[in-house]
């Protein structure tokens, strides 16, 4: 007869992007509910004093380099670091016209938003599979469930780490391990002053992505606050069986409602409206 599994008293949780926003809001908020905390930045020794969390043990990770992150998983299991929540919300906005994208730099987001998180997943489910226990949270982006003109490599980026998080959930549930996606809409973090935008010179489509980061901007500073999508994410880890996907701020759940009883063609111009878009270009 199997030993039956006994949750431990103090889950070790990693937080990936723990040096600001929604990754320090949860690593914050997951500390204050009793977990031991690691929290990752790609430097640690630059995160300002106000922004470090106590009891939180920072490691560093870049997800751009694979290899680096082969290499925590290695120093986690050296250490002995048996993780039994891993948040995956370190991530970065980026914003561009299709046409004018730089393939490297998409592959370099895909890196950072899927691939990065894919691949520390897979390095972090066996122990959590072995101890018949496990959470796991990707932060994607209500703009996976909501396209939006602009923003198609961060949207699909969002959609694809969602798409990995649904489709593996029977995999490992049977184990004890749910995959969830929490997908915030405009959350006022600051993360618009950190977006890489890609829009050349003379570029047909400037006025449109232009448009669409003023109202972007403007709806981010708006946003819910990051410690309330923490408590959302909180929510999924603590749930016995986490619901496929969590989505906080923008209007959620009340869109994703409209969404269900329109047609997909209403609320793709609904969506463009509201950052000043159309089938026809800007709108005034
Ligand atoms: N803010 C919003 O409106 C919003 C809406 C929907 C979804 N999201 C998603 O929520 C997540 C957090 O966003 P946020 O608003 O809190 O942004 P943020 O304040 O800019 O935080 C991003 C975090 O990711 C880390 N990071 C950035 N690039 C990285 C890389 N290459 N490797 C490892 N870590 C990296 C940063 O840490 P270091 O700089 O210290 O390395 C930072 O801690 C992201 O996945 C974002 O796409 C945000």
């Amino acid at each position: 007869m199997s030993t039956p599994h006994v949750a431990p008293v103090r889950p070790t949780a990693l937080v990936t992007g723990a040096s600001s926003g929604i990754g320090l809001a949860v690593a914050r908020l997951l500390v204050a509910h009793g977990h031991r905390v690691v929290g990752t930045s790609r430097d640690p020794d630059r995160i300002a004093d106000a922004d470090r969390v106590a009891g939180v043990e920072y490691r560093a990770l870049d997800l751009d380099d694979l290899a680096g992150v082969t290499a925590l998983g290695a120093d986690l299991a050296r250490d002995g670091v048996e993780v039994d929540v891993l948040v995956n919300n370190a991530g970065e906005s980026q914003c561009g016209a299709l046409e004018e994208l730089p393939l490297p730099e998409v592959e370099r987001l895909f890196r950072v938003n899927v691939l990065g998180p894919v691949h520390l997943t897979q390095l972090l489910v066996p122990g959590m599979r072995a101890r018949g226990r496990g959470r796991v949270v990707m932060v994607g982006s209500m703009l996976a469930s909501f396209p939006l003109a602009y923003r198609s490599s961060y949207v699909a980026s969002k959609a694809a780490i969602k798409g990995f998080a649904e489709a593996a959930r029977f995999e490992l549930a049977p184990h004890g391990v749910w995959l969830t996606t929490v997908e915030p809409g405009s959350v006022a973090t600051g993360i618009s002053g950190r977006r890489t935008i890609h829009s050349p010179d003379g570029s047909p489509y400037a006025a449109g992505l232009r448009q669409m980061l003023g109202r972007l901007d403007a709806a981010e500073r708006d946003g819910v606050s990051a410690e309330r999508v923490a408590r959302t994410v909180l929510r999924a880890v603590q749930a016995d069986a986490p619901v496929p996907t969590y989505a906080v701020g923008s209007g959620a759940p009340a869109v994703f409602a409209l969404r269900r009883a329109l047609p997909a063609a209403v609320v793709e111009r609904v969506v463009a409206r509201r950052f000043g878009l159309g089938p026809r270009g800007v709108r005034a």
